[in-house]
Order: C-alpha cells, then structure tokens, then sequence
C-alpha cells in the first residue's frame, strides 16, 4: 500500500494493528485517547493524514467504542480523509437483528446505520447474521465485506487433532462447521439450542456418535460461556473423550473461562479478532487480503 494510506489505531489494539500493519504493507498511527473523570473520551488523531485512512477497532466492550469510532471517523474527514475503511474485526450489535417483542430496538439495522453515515468501506469477520445474506443488508455503505475465520480455525484443529469431530452449538454455527468440515474431511454434527436467558440455555446434540471421540465445539462467540459449556456437558456424559472449543471471537465476559472449563473443556483456541489469553489464530492475513482487494465503491 502507497504513503497515501495510514491504518489508525488505538493502544488496546497494538499487537493486532503491527500484524495487519505488516501484512498489509500500511503505515500504523496511534489515536491518543483520554478518557475524562466522567467517562468522556477525547481523541488526538496523528496529523496530517493521507487521503486513504483504515481505522481498526473491534467492537467488543461496544458502547465506548462506538463513540470512539464515531469522533474518530468525524474528525477523519474533518483533516481531509476522502476514503475511510472501519476494519472491525469483531462488529457488535448483529445479534439483535428483528424486534422479538413490540419496542425491542432492532440493534443491528441502527448500528449498521450509524456506521455505513461514517465509512465507505467495512471489513468484518464472521459477524452474527443469521436472517439476511449479506452485510451489506445492515451496513448499507458502498464496500460492505464479511470474511470467515472458520478455515483458518479449521486448519488450527486438524494441526492439533486429525480425527476431531466437529460439533456446533446451535443451528446458526452450522455455516462454520459446514466450512470447516469441508476444509479436512472431518466427521461434523450440530445441535439444536434454546435460549431461556443470558445464562441458561437447553442443548440438544445432534444424532452423531460421540462415545470416545476428540471433539471440538466450533462456533463464532464466547459470551457468557453458558453455550459452550452446556453442550460440553452433555458430549461428556455421552462419552466423548475429550472437549475442545474453537472460536472466532473470544468475548469471555466476567467468568466464562472458569464457566467453560469447569464444563470439563480442555484447550480454548481462538483467533485474535479480540485478543485474549486463548488467542493463537490470527485473522491479520486474511484482514490484509481484504484490504488488497477492496476494490473502488461502486
Ligand atoms: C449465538 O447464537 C452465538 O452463536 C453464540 O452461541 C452465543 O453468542 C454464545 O453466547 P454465550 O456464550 O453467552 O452462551
């Protein structure tokens, strides 16, 4: 990439923002960040900027973010940029994607909105679209790009585990582990799910035998772990040998680590779309390949 680009980003992100900064061949610049008493937030963006500015901010812990995402990209503009890319490794609010009750604020159009007013292009990994087909369906700006990590976390497993058998948590992960399964050959299975709350969920595996084997539970989050350690659970009491978990985005709100393992689950692997002790996937490289090839707005 030419002097005309710079990829922004914040101090949180660093290790990340060196690997794509690599990858992608683009000079790195930090946004200095102080957050007041109060919890305002006020950014200092390098000057001058090229006309081509990527951001890099990944939208777990959201609603800090966004408003850092929103002053950042503003103030982008404001010092010349004319085209912005929001690289957002992992883009928040997807989940609530229609109003299950009269007065729920449907999230994902809203945020998918206020994000497609401010950039000309997104780039995203795995976000949780289940009822449309593109992301552009929520992030109506010109460039609107998913890429999946399931490949690359399908690679990471057979490199640990040749004969694992691939399961997904819920109907939804049945995407992931279609991809990842196709990758190696891998016996696969998915379970059915019902949600009672943030923490209590019902599983049901799927009609795979699971008596002594490897498995590995593949799925796009970790939240609240409550997912992941339900079905592990019930793999265990039917017999399987051991538990793995591969994820995309490795949120692991407040104990869910200590949920997940408690479970009886053996290795968290995950990629570094969020960085976390678990992280050993990086998704820089296909990030990179994104930027390569976005192509100009239509
Ligand atoms: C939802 O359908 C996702 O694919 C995950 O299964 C879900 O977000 C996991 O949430 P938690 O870890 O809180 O159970």
């Amino acid at each position: 990439m030419s002097e005309s680009s710079v990829l922004l980003y914040f101090d949180d992100e660093l290790t990340l923002a060196q690997a794509l900064g690599h990858e992608a061949n683009l000079p790195l610049a930090c946004i200095e960040r102080h957050v007041f008493p109060d919890g305002e937030i006020k950014l200092r963006l390098p000057v001058p900027l090229p006309c081509k500015v990527v951001l890099l901010r990944s939208l777990h812990q959201p609603n800090t973010k966004l408003v850092e995402v929103l002053l950042a990209a503003r103030t982008a503009r404001e010092l010349g940029a004319q085209h912005l890319t929001l690289v957002t490794p992992y883009l928040a609010y997807m989940r609530q994607d229609i109003a299950f009750q009269p007065g729920e604020a449907v999230s994902q159009k809203i945020v998918g909105r206020f994000l497609a007013e401010l950039f000309d292009a997104v780039i995203t990994v795995d976000p949780h679209l289940h009822r449309i087909s593109t992301l552009r369906e929520a992030i109506p700006c010109p460039q609107a790009l998913t890429l999946t990590a399931a490949p690359l976390l399908a690679d990471f497993v057979h490199s640990q585990c040749q004969d694992a058998l691939l399961i997904g948590p819920d109907e939804e992960s049945e995407q992931w582990i279609s991809a990842a399964a196709r990758q190696h050959g891998f016996d696969h299975g998915v379970c059915r799910k019902t949600r009672h709350g943030d923490k209590h969920v019902e599983v049901e595996l799927p009609d795979v035998p699971v008596h002594g084997r490897h498995v590995v539970l593949l799925d796009d989050i970790a939240s609240s772990g409550h997912t992941l350690a339900q079905a592990t659970r019930l793999l265990l009491q039917a017999g399987a040998k051991t538990v793995d978990v591969a994820i995309t985005h490795a949120l692991f709100s407040g104990d869910a680590v200590q949920v997940v393992h408690n479970a009886g689950v053996r290795h968290i692997w995950s990629t570094d779309t969020v960085a976390h002790e678990s992280s050993c996937v990086s998704i820089a490289p296909l990030l990179a390949r994104a930027l390569s090839e976005l192509g100009p707005a239509d």
